[in-house]
């Protein structure tokens, strides 16, 4: 290990974009304290770093349970000095807000909201006890500030998150910790894939969807690591307080140019 090697805890490190983006923080040479429910892939995944020669640990447990938070920063710890905190761990599920039940609202908020603070208060516990500086992502969703008909809850969970890192940017600053979210549009993920199972017609789901993003495809979970690979890294030393939208453009669009011929309308020419 060389002397400047740094920790991070990475949560939902067994799937999807947390997964993508435990490899590729283990392949820039960052020390890793992995978290997820899911304990067989955990594993799976702790072993196949290690084999690679890189450096990782298991954190097996729940991000909305604050004992877990406080175990995976202090394995990080163990490993290396902890230079970074990165929240991937969600869930999504659309409500009619009516009829929502109650336990399922607070579980999206216990995982969703909670478990990013419980996580980003133990790396600023670490980072006050030692002086040192370090970096918070919080993986958030173009849902936080675009609205999409049954998300109300999930979108609620994710603009909270953003507030978070904009407060935190403004308090620790002067340590130099940086606190930034992570805005993703629709990636290909295990979790997206399965919601396309629930439509009618899965492929015309998948389609829809892609439609919906100027770049006319889905991202690709190693887009979003690389995004958090940036961020975390000094290329990024000023950078804090912000979401980095990662979306294909999705969240830029007013109106996209009219597929039918019929609905074109020429350009205006000023020129005569
Ligand atoms: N996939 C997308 O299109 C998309 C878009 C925007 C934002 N996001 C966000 O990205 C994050 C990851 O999403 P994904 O699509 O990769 O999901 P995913 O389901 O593929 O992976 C999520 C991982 O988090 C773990 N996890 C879930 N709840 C947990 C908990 N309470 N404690 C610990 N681990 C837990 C799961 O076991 C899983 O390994 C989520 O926060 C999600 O809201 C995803």
């Amino acid at each position: 290990m060389t002397d400047d090697r740094r920790s991070a805890v990475i949560t939902g490190a067994a799937s999807g974009i947390g997964l993508a983006t435990a490899r590729r923080l283990a392949a820039d040479g960052w020390a890793l304290a992995c978290v997820d429910t899911n304990a067989a892939a955990l594993e799976q995944l702790v072993g196949e770093l290690n084999e690679n020669g890189r450096q990782a640990v298991a954190v097996n447990g729940d991000v909305s349970d604050r004992g877990v938070n406080e175990r995976s920063c202090r394995a990080a710890v163990e490993l290396a000095p902890l230079g970074a905190w990165v929240g991937v761990a969600g869930i999504a599920a659309d409500y009619e807000l009516t009829t929502v039940p109650e336990s399922d609202v607070r579980r999206l908020i216990d995982i969703n909201q909670l478990g990013m603070l419980w996580g980003a208060i133990e790396a600023l516990r670490v980072w006050q006890s030692t002086g040192a500086a370090g970096t918070i992502v919080v993986t958030s969703s173009v849902h936080a500030r675009h609205a999409a008909a049954g998300s109300g809850i999930y979108e609620m969970t994710k603009a909270s998150i953003e507030a978070l890192i904009r407060n935190i940017a403004i308090t620790y600053g002067a340590q130099g910790i940086r606190a930034v979210a992570v805005a993703p549009g629709a990636i290909s993920t295990p979790a997206l894939q399965a919601s396309f199972g629930t439509a009618v017609n899965p492929d015309a789901a998948r389609r829809h969807l892609e439609r919906q993003a100027p770049l006319n495809r889905l991202g690709e979970t190693t887009e979003i690591a690389a995004a958090i690979a940036f961020l975390i890294s000094s290329a990024a030393s000023y950078i804090s307080g912000i979401t980095l939208t990662v979306d294909g453009a999705m969240s830029s669009v007013l109106m996209l140019p009219a597929t039918d011929p019929e609905a074109l309308r020429p350009p205006v020419d000023t020129h005569g």
